[in-house]
């Protein structure tokens, strides 16, 4: 059954979608080419998917590009998606920029390589006022991390008297994370077949509703998207009521 947006209930659109963008390698694997030319074709799917969510009405759309771990990989590949990001950022920036997207990056920025860092601030700064859809793009994000990170900021405050224990909540503890001010994610997608978060928005994903294809990322079209929102609707979230 070939599923379209008609399906939809566009009432009921997730606010905030979170995608672990996974497969490139495989997918390279399976055709016999090196594993940059399957980051390299990942990029058109991002291109494809954040114009259908922008389109569908999606306010968020949180994609993960580099965790704290892949820096394990062969220097090779991490080199190679490091020019990929800054290339890509270069060739869609007025795009972007034109269609109102608002760019955010969460993670340690400061991790990466100047002249990465460079271009991602320079992505940010040139989209802040736009006031459509946010791209919230994880880069060298890891949520153990950002909580241990999210602790310290806390502690401090605690110690220079801003703030007292008793004060700290769940609330008061999600502003010391990168995603402060963005609501958590509705739904998560997961590419690939992996069936598992890769430290990816620990805490944000409290109740998020999880959907997996082992479709790899390149592969990865509208029709997918349109299929987990459409089963998004189906769920009954009851955030632990009854
Ligand atoms: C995801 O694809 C992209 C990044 C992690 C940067 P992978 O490179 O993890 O692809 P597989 O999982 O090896 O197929
Ligand atoms: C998660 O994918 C990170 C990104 C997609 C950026 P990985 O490929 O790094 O995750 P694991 O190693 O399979 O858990
Ligand atoms: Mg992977």
């Amino acid at each position: 059954m070939n599923i379209t947006e008609q399906d939809l209930d566009y009432k009921r659109i997730p606010t905030h979608i979170a995608i672990i963008m996974d497969g490139n390698g495989r997918w390279a694997k399976k055709r016999g080419l090196p594993r940059v030319m399957g980051h390299r074709a990942g990029i058109k799917t991002v291109r494809e998917i954040i114009k259908s969510c922008s389109e569908l009405n999606v306010k968020i759309l949180s994609l993960f590009a580099f965790s704290t771990e892949n820096w394990r990989r062969p220097k090779e590949e991490v080199d190679a998606l490091m020019d990929l990001l800054v290339l890509t950022i270069e060739n869609e920036l007025d795009e972007l920029i034109g269609n109102n997207i608002i760019i955010k990056t969460i993670g340690d920025k400061g991790g990466l390589p100047k002249y990465v860092q460079k271009k991602v601030v320079e992505a940010e700064e040139k989209t802040k006022k736009n006031t459509g859809m946010i791209v919230n793009v994880a880069l060298n994000y890891g949520g153990r991390k950002e909580i241990v990170d999210g602790v310290k900021e806390i502690c401090k405050k605690v110690i220079n008297n801003e703030i007292s224990i008793n004060d700290i909540d769940e609330h008061l503890f999600s502003q010391m994370l990168y995603t402060k001010g963005l609501p958590d994610p509705d739904l998560l997608i997961r590419p690939s077949g992996e069936l598992r978060l890769s430290n990816f928005l620990l805490w944000q994903n409290a109740y998020t509703e999880l959907w997996f294809t082992p479709v790899f990322w390149p592969d990865f079209t509208k029709e997918h998207l349109i299929s987990a929102i459409k089963d998004y609707q189906k769920r009954d979230r009851r955030f632990g009521n009854v």
